[in-house]
């Protein structure tokens, strides 16, 4: 049934934030480049709530955020391979403004996380050697995107009979879905 498959899809979404080594704690982003050339990176994610919005961590030098400030569309793609399920979510991203609210998340991060956040020079910057990357000590980088999901596309590979469905966001804030075939 539809709505099963929707609330299958929550339900492992939300695996992915809280059982270690699910799946879906990764998945692949893709933003616009600024020459509208697709580009994508893995990302962990962080928070699935009951409307599908999505949270990741980053730092705010990284060109996601620069594609994402340009153009807000994005997809992200997620794959369980004992499943054999292929989760699409395509949405609005934005970065988080909420200076409190990126101050909360980040005081929950370990020291070690926080890392990530905190090279002196930015991502993607030219090195010698991964050992001459210095860190800063009382400053960071560390931001929060937020995804705002519009569509799922979901496929199941199955032996005889695979299943595909896709789910759209409607102005009542309901999700209409639909099989497909695969
Ligand atoms: C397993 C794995 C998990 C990653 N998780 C994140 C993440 O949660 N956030 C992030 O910004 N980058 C993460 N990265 C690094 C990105 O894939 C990417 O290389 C980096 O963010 C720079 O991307 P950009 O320049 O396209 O923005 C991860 C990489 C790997 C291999």
């Amino acid at each position: 049934m539809i709505p099963d498959i929707l609330e299958n899809i929550k339900t492992e979404l939300v695996k992915g934030t809280t059982v270690k080594g699910h799946p879906f704690r990764l998945c692949v982003m893709a933003t616009v480049g600024i020459n509208n050339s697709a580009r994508i990176r893995t990302v962990v994610l962080r928070d699935v709530d009951e409307h599908f919005n999505l949270t990741f961590y980053t730092d705010k030098r990284t060109k996601k955020v620069t594609h994402i400030r340009e153009n807000r569309n994005v997809s992200l793609l997620f794959y369980h391979p004992d499943l054999k399920t292929q989760v699409r979510i395509e949405g609005f991203a934005k970065v988080e403004e909420k200076e409190k609210a990126i101050r909360g998340l980040w005081d929950k991060l370990h020291d070690d996380a926080k890392k990530d956040y905190t090279s002196a020079e930015a991502p993607g910057t030219k090195i010698g050697h991964p050992d001459f990357i210095t860190h800063l000590k009382d400053e960071h980088y560390f931001t929060v995107i937020r995804v705002l999901s519009q569509k799922i596309d979901y496929f199941e590979l199955k032996p005889h009979k695979h299943v595909r469905a896709a789910f759209s966001l409607e102005d009542n804030n309901k999700w209409n879905g639909t099989y497909l075939v695969p």
